[in-house]
């Protein structure tokens, strides 16, 4: 089942993902084989020299990325970042409304479904590029989408495509026509109004935002990657591609549910709501009403014989926005082919690139689990383990046992009698085991979302049946025995939740009864009859041994 033929630094190899393998191996093992393309695929920059020209302010340091393709063989291609130095000045607040032409918009980070851009403009509902080069852009629809639901027939992959209306280009000119001052009737400001500082704009569906997993696992996950990842100085040219620069990345101002109200992202445990509030407590939160009414209010109303409003469009200008889209997601190799999870384009994409701090213990992730561990009333210390391999960092103290149960709920459960076969065995094991030991059975709906977090933030293994209890492990604090152990139904399988621990560094094994896989054997994508249901067998004992050969190094 095991291999035990492996190094320690094939280990570490595996860890860093099954995914990104495949780029791992295109710069390590066969560096001689990488030709770059001709066709050098590079976005602009990201610097706005026109703004930096208008402002009279001391100039700050700009890291910005150039993206290049290169051809490995083939089959294959890879994206290269070049990080560019420049001193500019910083946009002086309100300078949009007297620019005098137009500033571009510029890429900072693309990965399919996830794009920063700096100076993103919208208009009655659609988003606009200001390019005089739009073919230095990504295809559109990797960006955006029409956003509707996902239905499972052939048609519906069409009707999410992106039309001119979800999202379009404008040249600098065509952007000032539009928007800029009509001085016949005495204007002298661009109908251009900022959304200053930095938003995220959702474009998701309703149906994947109320769901712990999808909101915090997914949206949520994927989106702190490649913010991060805009922000980090590059350096790739390591095994493990730690980035060693870090600074916290810009605070997000405000994120924007375009297709969702209120209730739209909010699951019925509350999990959602507290996450996201405890992790971005500063952050304002819009809605699908609010997306409106900026929509109406930058809309020509063509029936009205006012003159002024019939022929004056008004834009939205974002200077630092970040959307994210399911749909373009699906068309990037890694989720649409691989994995099926939207994040794992943003994750490979920043590891690609080298900027990604700490990589192998989920680093890039640790401001957002202190945030909500620190929100849980935990104290927060410790070693920044930002970039340690994880068989560097010290084993824990206590090795703590957390199984997740689902008992309570009414579908996709275990046996009752191999449930508590489970817990007894688990029980006899850390009693065995004596001092350093502990074991503890999460019934979330006997217990606050506090004292969940604090439970999972001293666990070193989890166990569950698949489902959204476990997106509890992005809270898992990292050590070098950390461990997630899924039950599936016999032949079952699905990447949510073994594609986002090893994206954290983290060890995963997959339990079907009596048996196991891990990621070095991982079985592929399987719903069986039985995978939703309310008799999955597990044998308890299986599971206890798995984990004292884990925490043993046997495993
Ligand atoms: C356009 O203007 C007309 C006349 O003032 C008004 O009745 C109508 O509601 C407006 N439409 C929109 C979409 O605002
Ligand atoms: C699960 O494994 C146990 C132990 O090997 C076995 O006795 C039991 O029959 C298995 N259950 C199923 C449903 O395969």
């Amino acid at each position: 089942m095991i291999s035990r033929l492996v190094s320690p630094r094939d280990i570490l190899l595996l860890v860093a993902g099954a995914a990104s393998m495949y780029l791992l191996s295109a710069w390590f093992l066969i560096p001689d084989r990488i030709t770059v393309n001709t066709h050098f695929n590079q976005y602009p920059i990201a610097l706005d020299h026109t703004t930096a020209k208008l402002s009279g302010r001391a100039t700050t340091t700009v890291y910005t990325t150039r993206h290049a393709t290169r051809t490995i063989n083939q089959f294959r291609t890879a994206t290269v970042t070049e990080t560019v130095t420049e001193t500019v000045a910083p946009e002086p607040t309100n300078s949009i409304d007297l620019a005098p032409v137009i500033p571009e918009t510029t890429i900072i980070q693309h990965a399919p479904g996830w794009t920063v851009f700096r100076n993103l403009y919208m208009a009655h509902g659609t988003l606009y590029i200001v390019t005089s080069d739009r073919e230095a852009f990504p295809q559109i629809r990797t960006m955006s989408s029409t956003g509707i639901a996902f239905k499972n027939n052939p048609d519906n992959i069409e009707d999410r495509d992106a039309t001119p209306e979800n999202m379009d280009f404008l040249t600098p000119e065509e952007a000032k026509d539009l928007w800029g001052p009509d001085f016949t009737i005495g204007e002298t400001f661009n109908r251009i109004v900022s959304v200053e500082g930095s938003t995220w704009l959702f474009n998701d569906p309703r149906q994947f935002l109320h769901h712990y997993y999808h909101l915090v696992a997914e949206l949520l996950f994927g989106a702190w990657a490649i913010w991060t990842g805009s922000f980090t100085e590059s350096s790739y040219d390591t095994v493990f591609q730690y980035a060693d620069v870090y600074s916290p990345p810009p605070k997000v101002d405000r994120m924007i549910f375009v297709h969702s109200d209120a209730d739209g992202w909010r699951d019925s445990p509350g999990f959602d709501a507290y996450f996201l509030r405890a992790a971005f407590p500063s952050t304002t939160i819009e809605h699908a009403e609010d997306w409106q009414d900026r929509v109406t209010m930058s809309t020509t109303n063509t029936s009205h014989d006012d003159f002024y409003s019939a022929t004056h469009q008004r834009a939205w200008h974002f200077p630092l926005v970040l959307l994210a889209d399911r749909s373009g997601a699906f068309r990037g190799q890694s989720c649409g082919s691989r994995t099926q999870r939207t994040a794992s384009e943003a994750w490979e994409a920043m590891i690609t690139r080298g900027q990604l701090p700490g990589l192998a213990v989920g680093g890039w992730w640790s401001p957002i689990r202190k945030a909500v561990w620190k929100f849980a009333a935990l104290r927060v210390g410790g070693p920044e383990a930002m970039i340690l391999p994880m068989t560097q960092l010290p084993a824990p103290e206590t090795i703590v046992i957390t199984y997740i149960s689902r008992q309570a709920g009414n579908r996709r459960k275990l046996i009752d009698e191999d449930h508590e076969g489970l817990v007894s065995a688990l029980q006899e094991l850390v009693d065995r085991k004596g001092q350093g030991w502990e074991f503890q059975l999460l019934e979330a709906e006997k217990m606050t979302k506090d004292s969940q977090v604090r439970a999972v933030s001293r666990s070193t293994i989890m166990l569950g049946v698949h489902g959204n209890g476990l997106t509890h492990l992005v809270l898992m604090p990292p050590s070098r025995l950390s461990t997630v152990i899924e039950i599936f139904y016999p032949e079952g399988f699905a990447h949510d939740y073994q594609w986002t621990t090893t994206a954290l560094g983290m060890t995963h094994f997959s339990v079907w009864n009596d048996t196991y896989h891990s990621v070095f054997d991982k079985p592929s994508v399987h719903y069986p009859e039985g995978f939703q249901g309310t008799e999955i067998p597990v044998h308890g004992p299986t599971v206890a041994k798995l984990i004292e050969d884990r925490v043993e190094g046997r495993l």
